[in-house]
């Protein structure tokens, strides 16, 4: 009887000793990942900015925010296609750190599609990052789920990356936030390999925060992303989940972004309004640095 407590005992210190162990390696992973996951901030300027306007924007923003810019602190500018050959060429020579993207794309490399700018074309002039599924082309354009994933699977295999927006239309209740966003994850990304799926950048941008001044909590948007990237750790595994950088978007400017990028899963912002003043977005650009995450690597 004696005997059998003993084991019983030693079994089950056994068994708390692995489940610590299990636990600790697994919370070490993911804030090693963290550690590494580089954070982002992206200018999207939209249909803003005429030619020379943008021209100037965009040299008053490489001047102040170059110096931010290293592997851990990521900074993309989206101008218009009109000044994508420029602002190529003004970011490489000298290389600024700043990296060139695009609002949208065609899913064909080339062909008989007027007015469209296919992939091909927007890496000869230094693009980087592709635009997709942002909600005014889901909208205005009636881009849906199927053409979104052609977008995707073209930019990709262009060795570009996308950045794909996700986001609820309405304020709702988290748990069919959530089931809309995994909707939008399934459709139109899920048929990525997993080489292909660790180039994708996310962006969770609720509809009725573009351009509204209203956000959701912070606190809310951390648990929205932290579902995204347990949703995507289901699909593709823990490690590369990690690896992926899920971006804030909708009102983040000056006043609210450092309270956003303060959480563990809000690796960075996709900036709309704030981009158009190189002011503010040489701010948020800043808020991004000033956290451990990047300023202590
Ligand atoms: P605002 O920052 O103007 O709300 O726009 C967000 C957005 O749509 C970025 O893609």
């Amino acid at each position: 009887m004696i005997y059998n407590v003993k084991v019983a005992k030693t079994w089950l210190l056994l068994k708390i000793n692995r489940s610590i162990t299990f636990v600790s390696t697994q919370i070490l992973t993911s804030y090693v990942l963290y550690m590494t996951r580089p954070a982002m901030i992206v200018a999207n300027w939209k249909m803003n900015m005429r030619w020379a306007e943008g021209l100037a924007l965009a040299d008053a923003v490489i001047q102040r925010v170059s110096p931010f810019v290293s592997p851990t602190l990521q900074v993309v500018l989206m101008p218009s296609y009109l000044h994508l050959a420029a602002l190529g060429a003004r970011l490489t020579s000298p290389p600024r750190g700043i990296q060139l993207g695009a609002q949208n794309c065609h899913h064909a490399p080339e062909g008989p599609y007027t007015g469209e700018v296919s992939v091909p074309m927007l890496h000869d002039v230094g693009v980087r990052y592709v635009l997709v599924g942002h909600s005014e082309r889901r909208r205005q354009w009636d881009e849906g789920p199927t053409l979104l994933a052609h977008k995707v699977t073209a930019i990709c295999s262009h060795g570009l990356q996308p950045v794909f927006c996700c986001g609820e239309q309405q304020r709702t209740t988290m748990q069919s936030a959530l089931a809309i966003v995994q909707q939008q994850l399934a459709d139109s990304l899920f048929h990525l390999s997993e080489v292909a799926m660790s180039q994708v950048i996310l962006a969770y941008e609720p509809v009725w925060a573009i351009g509204t001044g209203c956000t959701p909590a912070p606190a809310q948007v951390q648990e929205m992303h932290s579902g995204i990237r347990e949703t995507i750790a289901q699909q593709y595994g823990r490690t590369l989940a990690q690896q992926i950088p899920i971006l804030y978007g909708g009102s983040c400017n000056p006043h609210n972004a450092a309270t956003f990028f303060t959480y563990p899963d809000v690796d960075g912002g996709l900036i709309g309004g704030a981009s158009l003043q190189a002011d503010a977005f040489v701010k948020v650009v800043e808020a991004m640095h000033a956290c451990p995450r990047v300023c202590l690597r």
